[in-house]
């Protein structure tokens, strides 16, 4: 391994928004995406991606994402929908339904919903009231948790923590141990701009054995 001895120092204080926001991106990565289904208090489905998202435990099994809030300083569909039905569905995003997810990250007015206008299919939910997206290989129905703000104004954040009460997984994907095949399903992720990747190029690491020294300290 090399140490790097040279480093440039980015002060978040001292910095643009914007400039926080790139550099974060993109130097977290690739970030999983949540493409999320809520339900208004008019009872319209909506559909948005977001990739600050991830798992966060498992008992209870738990997920967290965060509806940053808007460059004008107000709240966008997803979070303002929870505050009316504290429940949601995290659609995962495969390959295949890419480019659709992408359509639906446009700003549609609250009347609109993103299932009509992306092309996806609603699956009505076994626990809770916002629908599922069929064309999803996998889909988990969350009871919200509690919403953390941090920061105000323009890009704070917005974590919304999430209980998963049912994982839907499409059966050709799952399994015999009820995990989910990571061959099939194919992923994307959300990397810095308009970038994204694939998880098809993987590795496995064997854990270190609880009687041995790992294997940095042998050496
Ligand atoms: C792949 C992808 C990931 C995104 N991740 C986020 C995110 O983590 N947080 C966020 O506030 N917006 C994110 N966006 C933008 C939202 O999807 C977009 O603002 C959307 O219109 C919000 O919809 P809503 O107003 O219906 O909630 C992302 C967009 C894409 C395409």
């Amino acid at each position: 391994m090399k140490p790097y001895t040279d480093f440039t120092h980015l002060v978040s204080a001292e910095r643009e928004k914007r400039a926080n926001f790139k550099t974060l991106l993109s130097c977290v990565l690739p970030r999983p995406i949540a493409f999320v289904s809520t339900l208004s208090k008019d009872g319209v489905a909506n559909l948005a991606p977001f990739s600050f998202f991830n798992a966060v435990g498992s008992s209870p099994p738990a997920v967290i994402f965060s509806p940053a809030t808007k460059a004008d300083g107000t709240d966008k569909d997803t979070l303002i929908n929870l505050a009316a039905v504290p429940e949601f569905v995290v659609n995962v995003v495969s390959f295949d339904i890419k480019d659709a997810m992408n359509d639906a990250s446009f700003p549609f007015p609250p009347e609109v919903s993103e299932f009509k206008e992306a092309g996806f299919t609603p699956l009505p939910s076994n626990l809770i009231r916002p629908p599922r997206a069929a064309e999803s290989p996998v889909q988990l129905e969350c009871k919200l948790h509690d919403i953390v703000k941090v920061g105000q104004g323009p890009l704070s954040a917005n974590i919304c923590i999430g209980e998963v009460l049912c994982f839907h997984v499409a059966t050709e994907m799952l399994l015999e141990d009820e995990t989910v095949d990571v061959t099939k399903i194919d992923l994307v992720a959300r990397l810095g701009g308009d970038d994204y990747s694939t998880i098809r190029d993987r590795f496995a690491l064997k854990k270190p054995g609880s009687n041995e020294y790992p294997r940095r300290i042998e050496r």
